[in-house]
């Protein structure tokens, strides 16, 4: 049990949700009436240790709703209150993609205005499931976004096999955040490095050749490129096996675990 107090901020259920009734109508009163408020809140803290389970959350959700104060709940999972559940508020790839739109689901049931997921939507098909299956009114796609920041454009442009996927495995960003160092991205490495982003046509195009396909490999051969570079990037075993090789550096991991076991890796 998290909150163990016995005054106006504790007790029972009223008293527990005195707080947050508080810090919602303060926020409601602070901005303009035409300005959205949306309240980010877990589905399920995921642990039996703080007295909290989805049931608590839905009756949580329902009685903030009541307030008539929030445009928009943003659905999660896991809780900050421990270290093992931490790990469930930015899902790695040991979770499913979109596992926690059962929870989005079960919010929009009992809530009057449009409800966000956050967990695992790795790209647009899923996103347009979610959508389509009335899991959810909107998707956050965080760490999508991350590894491609582009991932609208190259949507809006139909090029859906140019969108670099996340994978999922956080040593990059939340991982370096938690060691309060800067966040990055391992798929993406001009996140941090605004330097990096956009780089300029070279005045002096050159052949260049890149030996390796591996991440880097290719990291180098893409900026050459779009650098105006004639680029051949040379790497083991030839034909399609080949292009499969490039494309699963990338894209297996970004599979979820039961998709890997899937394509053998
Ligand atoms: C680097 C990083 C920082 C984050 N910071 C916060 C935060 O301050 N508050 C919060 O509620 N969620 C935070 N999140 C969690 C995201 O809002 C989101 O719920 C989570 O990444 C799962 O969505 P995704 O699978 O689309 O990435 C953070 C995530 C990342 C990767
Ligand atoms: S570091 Fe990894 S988990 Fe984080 S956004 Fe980049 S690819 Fe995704």
């Amino acid at each position: 049990m998290v909150n163990r107090r016995d005054d106006v901020y504790g007790s029972d259920f009223a008293g527990r949700m005195r707080f947050g009734t508080e810090v919602v109508r303060a926020v409601r009163a602070a901005v303009p009436s035409d300005f959205l408020v949306g309240l980010r809140m877990t589905g399920d803290p995921l642990t039996d240790d703080i007295g909290l389970g989805p049931d608590d959350m839905l009756e949580i959700a329902r009685y903030l709703d009541g307030l008539g104060a929030i445009d928009l709940f943003d659905i999660s999972g896991g809780t900050g209150a421990t270290l093992e559940t931490q790990a469930g508020t930015v899902p790695p790839d040991t979770f499913d993609r979109g596992c926690y739109l059962p929870l989005a689901r079960a919010v929009k049931d009992v809530v009057s205005v449009p409800v966000l997921c956050a967990g695992r939507i790795l790209d647009a098909e899923q996103a347009e499931q979610a959508l389509a299956a009335g899991d959810c009114d909107l998707v956050a796609m965080t760490r999508a976004h991350m590894a491609d920041p582009d991932i609208v454009t190259k949507l809006t442009a139909g090029e859906l096999d140019r969108v670099r996927p996340c994978i999922a495995i956080n040593d990059g960003c939340i991982g370096r955040s938690y060691q309060r160092l800067t966040v990055k991205c391992a798929v993406n490495p001009v996140l941090g490095h605004d330097e990096l982003d956009r780089p300029e046509r070279a005045t002096t195009p050159r052949r260049v050749v890149v030996v390796g396909g591996g991440p880097a490999g290719m990291e180098a051969a893409r900026v050459a490129a779009s650098r105006g570079h004639q680029v051949s990037l040379l790497e083991a075993g030839t034909g399609p096996r080949r292009a499969d090789h490039h494309r699963a550096q990338v894209t297996a991991p970004a599979a979820s675990r039961q998709a890997r076991g899937l394509v053998g890796q």
